[in-house]
């Protein structure tokens, strides 16, 4: 190719080519909320921010240990990542969802898993002419990736409703973001059979899947669901939600050993490791699991009292089950009860952000402090 072929910036068009890939995407939808936040931030008592989800409590100690002891890293860590860090995501694997018989060539660290979601279609050759399929209210970086790869993005929960149509690539996300809900074995098991009976490529996000309140969230990998076999299926694990370990970027992909290898085969010509000393602590984390019951206890005591407020000021909520937000509604314009909650100095999501489906929700993250929890708590009692 020429620096004159089409699609190829000169020189001095280069600005505008750059500007064109980021005019395909979506608006990056936290811009638009600005303004909320400075109404926000008024409030004499200052701001509640329940908007973006960021965990705010302690990196484990044992994560922090494990990452200070490794902090002589002077060689490259490999993009295939260290065996004991693959080993100790197939034991939590077992562990904690029940997935047997994955090796440790089925695992695939990644910096945080939104660089995976947002790369992976693109990754795999998905482009032009091939349709990627995710949930009709969903995290947003899901149509990202398909929009960066060439490819059509079509939000839908139904796999039916696509007839004949054969997507290249279909996500699933239980526990979802936003809506926190959870869908159960048979579905999960419904949508693995249309995939295997027309070869399309299923990838669960399950990013939190021990952020559960009421019933139990399942993996695509369990046996219940895939019987067994891994072949076509990816889940995507982060532990930034469960062990506090936004900040280190740790994640880590597992399924068919044969997507992964290709995945492995691309990304380490991009260079796209995962440093040794997060390796080493994020083995630490995957490890202990008295932390993650610390954090479960916390998080369930802030949404209980969040959803218990919400409910008195005259909200509805809705699934909710698990993740981190609670879903919930006035039955009006989600941009209406933002601006109602910001003049109360409370910061939430506006459910459009997700999908047109959303536009009558907002999510309320219960990622802050006991302290500000108890804030948001009385002036959602003082408003119902
Ligand atoms: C559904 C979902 N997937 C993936 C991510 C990305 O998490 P991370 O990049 O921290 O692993 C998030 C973060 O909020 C999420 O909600």
């Amino acid at each position: 190719m020429t620096l004159s072929s089409p699609g190829v910036p000169s020189p001095s068009g280069s600005r505008e080519a750059a500007r064109s890939v980021s005019a395909r995407l979506p608006d990056f939808p936290w811009d638009k909320l600005t303004s909320y936040a400075e109404r926000a931030r008024a409030h004499p008592d200052g701001l509640v921010d329940l908007s973006v989800g960021t965990p705010v409590d302690p990196t484990p100690l044992v994560a922090q240990e494990a990452l200070k002891g490794a902090a002589d890293s002077p060689g490259y860590p490999l993009t295939i990542g260290r065996p004991e860090t693959r080993q100790a995501a197939v034991d939590w694997l077992a562990r904690t969802c029940g997935v047997i018989g994955l090796g440790i060539e089925a695992v695939l660290p990644v910096i945080g898993s939104k660089e995976l979601i947002a790369s992976l279609p693109g990754h795999l050759g998905i482009g032009p002419g091939d349709t990627v399929v995710y949930p009709e209210l969903a995290y947003p970086t899901y149509e990202v990736g398909a929009v960066l790869a060439g490819a059509t993005p079509r939000a839908s929960d139904s796999l039916v409703s696509l007839g004949p149509e054969r997507p290249a690539l279909v996500w699933v996300n239980s526990p979802s973001n936003p809506t926190g809900r959870v869908l159960p074995v048979e579905h999960l098991r419904k949508m693995v059979d249309w995939c295997r009976e027309r070869g399309v490529l299923l990838v669960s996000d399950e990013c939190y899947v021990e952020c559960v309140w009421e019933g139990t969230a399942t993996s695509v990998l369990h046996p219940e669901v895939c019987g067994g076999d891994h072949t076509g299926l990816l889940a995507v694990h982060s532990l930034s939600k469960r062990s506090n370990l936004a900040g280190y970027r740790c994640a880590f992909v597992a399924g068919d050993p044969s997507v992964i290898g290709e995945l492995l085969a691309v990304r380490k010509n991009l260079g796209l490791q995962v440093p040794g000393p997060q390796q080493v602590a994020m083995q630490a984390a995957l490890e202990d699991d008295a932390h993650v019951a610390e954090q479960h206890t916390r998080y369930a005591a802030r949404r209980e009292q969040l959803k218990l407020a919400l409910v008195g000021a005259g909200f509805r909520v809705d699934h909710s089950e698990a993740a981190l937000y609670l879903w919930a509604t006035r039955d009006e314009s989600c941009w209406e009860t933002v601006a109602w909650l910001a003049d109360r100095g409370v910061l939430v999501a506006p459910g459009d952000f997700y999908g047109p489906a959303g536009r009558h929700h907002v999510r309320v993250a219960f990622t802050a402090t006991d302290e500000r929890v108890a804030a948001a708590v009385s002036r959602l009692s003082a408003a119902g």
